[in-house]
C-alpha cells in the first residue's frame, strides 16, 4: 500500500500529512512508526461518518484509554458550548498535555477540535483525520482553528498546528457528490495558483477525479496539499503571501453572505462561482487574457455544478453583494482588495479596486 507523505515545517511544529487508502486500518502502526505516544485519547467524531470507519478506528486504538464524543457537524454547533463540552471531558478525565485529542470528521469538526486542543492547558496533542475532500485538501493543513459567534464565522480562533494529519481516501467513498465538488473547488483553486501543468492534469482527468479513482484523486489531493504547504511555510501567520489562497474567496464570501449561508449554495460551490468571477474580472482589468479565461470557464462548466449565479441572484442584489465585499476582513481601506489572476501560476494579491468599478462588473454579470 502506497502512503504519500508531505512534511510541513512551521515556527511551532514540524508534522506530516499522510495520504493514501486504508490508513485508518493501520493507524496503530502509523502512530508506532512515528513515535506518537499517549496514554489517553479523546476521539471527537462526526455523526455522519459511517459506523464501520468509527469501529475500525476504535479497534485500532484499543491498547489506549479512549474516550469518545460524537458531534452533529453544523456551523451552529461550531461554538463555545461545544468547546466547553470537549473541555469538560478532558478535565473530568484528567487529561494532561501529553495526552491526545483526535478529530475524526470534516472541516467543522477539525476546526472545533483544533481550537479545543489549543486552548486546553495551552495545548495538548492534536491529530487530525479529515474525512471530507475539503478538509483533506484545505482545512486540515496550515493550523487555522476556530469557532463562530454572533458576530460572524471563524472570528474566534488560534493558529495551532496538528501533530499529524492522516487523510484516508477510502473514507471519502461515503461523501455525497455535492461535498466532493465542494472539496474539488479548493483543488481547482490550488492548481490555478500553482501552475498550468497542475491545472492541465485536472482538466484531463476531471471526471476520474470526481469519481475518486486512483491514482487521480491521490495526485490531486497531493498537489493541493503541496501548494498549501509551500504557501503556509512562507507565511504561517497569514500576514501577506498566504493571501493567494483567498483566490475566488472575496466573491465567494459575498455570495454566501448575501444568501445568508443558505443550503442553496455551500462554500465550495461559492468558491467555484467566485473563481469564475475573479477570472472574468481579471480579464476586464486587462490582466488575464481571453484565451486563459475561456480555458478556466470551460473547465468549470464541466464540473457539474448545480448552483448557477443567475438563478441565485438578480440584478437588484448587486448592492448587497458589493457591501459584503466591502466588509470582507481582507480589506483595510476604502477600496476593495481583491486576489486576481494574471495567468496560471501568477496570482495578483492586493489588487485595489474602486467599489464603483466592481459594482458595474457585478451588475453586468447578473440577469
Ligand atoms: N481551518 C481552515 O483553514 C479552514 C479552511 C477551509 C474551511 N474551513 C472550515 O471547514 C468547514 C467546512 O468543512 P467541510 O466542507 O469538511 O464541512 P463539514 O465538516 O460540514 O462536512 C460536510 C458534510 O459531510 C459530512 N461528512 C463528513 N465526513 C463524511 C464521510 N466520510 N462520509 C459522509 N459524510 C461525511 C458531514 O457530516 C457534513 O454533513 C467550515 O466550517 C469552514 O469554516 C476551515
Ligand atoms: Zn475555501
Amino acid at each position: 500500500m502506497k502512503i504519500n507523505k508531505i512534511n510541513i515545517k512551521t515556527n511551532t511544529k514540524n508534522y506530516s500529512i499522510l495520504i493514501g487508502r486504508g490508513l485508518v486500518n493501520k493507524i496503530d502502526k502509523i502512530f508506532k512508526d512515528r513515535n506518537i505516544t499517549f496514554e489517553k485519547c479523546l476521539v471527537v467524531t462526526d455523526k455522519n461518518i459511517p459506523n464501520i470507519f468509527k469501529k475500525t478506528l476504535y479497534t485500532k486504538l484499543k491498547s489506549k484509554k479512549i474516550f469518545k464524543i460524537q458531534l452533529v457537524p453544523s456551523e451552529k454547533n461550531k461554538n463555545y458550548i461545544t468547546i466547553e463540552k470537549i473541555h469538560k471531558i478532558l478535565f473530568e478525565r484528567r487529561f494532561n498535555r501529553s495526552d491526545c485529542v483526535i478529530s475524526f470528521g470534516g472541516g467543522i469538526i477539525g476546526d472545533i477540535v483544533g481550537f479545543a486542543s489549543s486552548t486546553f492547558k495551552r495545548g495538548l496533542k492534536f491529530i487530525n483525520i479529515p474525512t471530507t475532500l475539503l478538509s483533506q485538501v484545505d482545512s486540515s493543513i496550515g493550523g487555522k482553528t476556530g469557532i463562530n459567534n454572533k458576530y460572524g464565522k471563524n472570528l474566534v480562533g488560534s493558529f495551532y498546528q496538528p501533530d499529524l494529519v492522516v487523510s484516508d481516501i477510502n473514507i471519502l467513498n461515503s461523501l455525497p457528490k455535492r461535498e466532493i465538488i465542494c472539496g474539488y473547488a479548493e483543488i481547482l483553486k490550488s492548481s490555478i495558483i500553482d501552475s498550468y501543468r497542475n491545472f492541465v492534469y485536472l482538466d484531463k482527468n476531471l471526471e476520474k477525479i470526481l469519481k475518486l479513482k486512483s491514482p487521480f484523486i491521490e495526485n490531486s489531493i497531493l498537489e493541493a496539499c503541496n501548494l498549501k504547504k509551500t504557501v503556509v511555510e512562507k507565511d504561517v501567520d497569514e500576514k501577506n503571501f498566504r493571501k493567494v489562497l483567498n483566490l475566488g474567496h472575496t466573491f465567494a464570501h459575498a455570495y454566501e453572505s448575501t444568501l445568508g449561508f443558505s443550503k442553496k449554495l455551500n462554500h465550495g460551490e461559492a468558491v467555484i462561482l467566485g473563481i469564475k468571477s475573479a477570472a472574468e474580472f481579471s480579464l476586464q482589468r486587462g490582466i488575464l487574457s481571453k484565451e486563459q479565461l475561456n480555458i478556466i470557464i470551460n473547465h468549470i462548466n464541466r464540473i457539474g455544478l448545480k448552483a448557477k449565479i443567475n438563478s441565485l441572484f438578480k440584478k437588484k442584489d448587486t448592492d448587497k453583494i458589493l457591501n459584503f465585499m466591502k466588509i470582507d476582513k481582507k480589506n483595510n481601506s476604502e477600496s476593495i482588495n481583491l486576489v486576481l489572476i494574471k495567468n496560471f501560476g501568477k496570482i495578483q494579491i492586493d489588487f485595489q479596486i474602486n467599489p464603483l468599478i466592481l459594482k458595474r462588473y457585478i451588475f453586468n454579470s447578473l440577469k
